[in-house]
């Protein structure tokens, strides 16, 4: 039978963080968290999720490609206007509850403090590309680079095949973030089991979307 779907605001809540702090391992559980209490929920990725965006995304991953910083910049502003005008946006006006991996946040940290790129110029061009949508809550999964770096297991992308210097950068950065935006972005320590760091996540979801724990556990 089919869950009842619960009523709620719309919400974007973002993952953010350097490669390998758990974003995606963590989304995936809120994505399975929110839906087993029947909220409308959808998971997207960012670059990507759209066709163009999965074709940009592929651009930017391979290693094979070398672009100046200007281009890395707006190829990745260019896949988040098509996922925000031909998914965020629609969803949100059909009152889903989006969970995003990665949005404009992790452009900031990446090519505004890792590639040294103005910031002021960069937040313009997320506003461009978003039309002013901003997240709702943001996750900031704090991770040291050593142990980030202790869980690759795939080749590294593109990206990921950056020096130590720029994923510091990188990590700075977005504490600079949270510590510039606190009501928005909630810092969660990365550095612990999964299981841990998700009763974290759960909780501040269930207070920031007011999910009722009465009636949560009778489903
Ligand atoms: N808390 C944790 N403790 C140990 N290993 C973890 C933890 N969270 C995730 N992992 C493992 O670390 C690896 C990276 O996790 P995940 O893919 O979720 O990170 P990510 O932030 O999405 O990385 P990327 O930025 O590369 O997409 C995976 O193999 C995952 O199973
Ligand atoms: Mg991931």
């Amino acid at each position: 039978m089919k869950k009842k779907q619960r009523q709620h605001d719309p919400c974007l809540i973002t993952f953010e963080g350097i490669d390998g702090c758990g974003k995606t391992t963590q989304a995936m559980l809120a994505f399975r968290f929110l839906s087993g209490k029947g909220m409308k929920v959808k998971l997207l990725r960012e670059p990507g999720s759209t066709r163009i965006s999965e074709q940009i995304r592929d651009i930017l991953l391979n290693r094979k490609n070398s672009m100046s910083d200007i281009t890395e910049l707006l190829l990745y502003e260019a896949a988040r206007s098509e996922i925000v005008s031909r998914e965020i946006a629609p969803l949100l006006a059909s009152g889903y509850i989006i969970l995003c991996d990665r949005f404009y946040d992790s452009t900031t940290a990446y090519q505004g403090y890792g590639r040294k790129l103005d910031i002021k110029m960069v937040r313009a061009l997320h506003k461009v590309a978003t039309g002013n949508i901003a997240p709702d809550l943001t996750l900031l999964f704090d991770l040291d680079l050593k142990t980030a770096f202790s869980r690759r297991t795939q080749q590294l992308d593109r990206l990921e095949s950056q020096s130590k210097a720029f994923f510091n950068r990188v990590r700075r950065g977005f504490l600079e973030i949270a510590r510039k935006e606190r009501r928005r972005v909630k810092v969660v320590d990365a550095a612990r089991p999964v299981k841990v760091i998700f009763a974290d996540v759960s909780r501040i979801l269930t207070k920031k979307l007011k999910i009722d724990e009465s009636i949560s556990r009778s489903n």
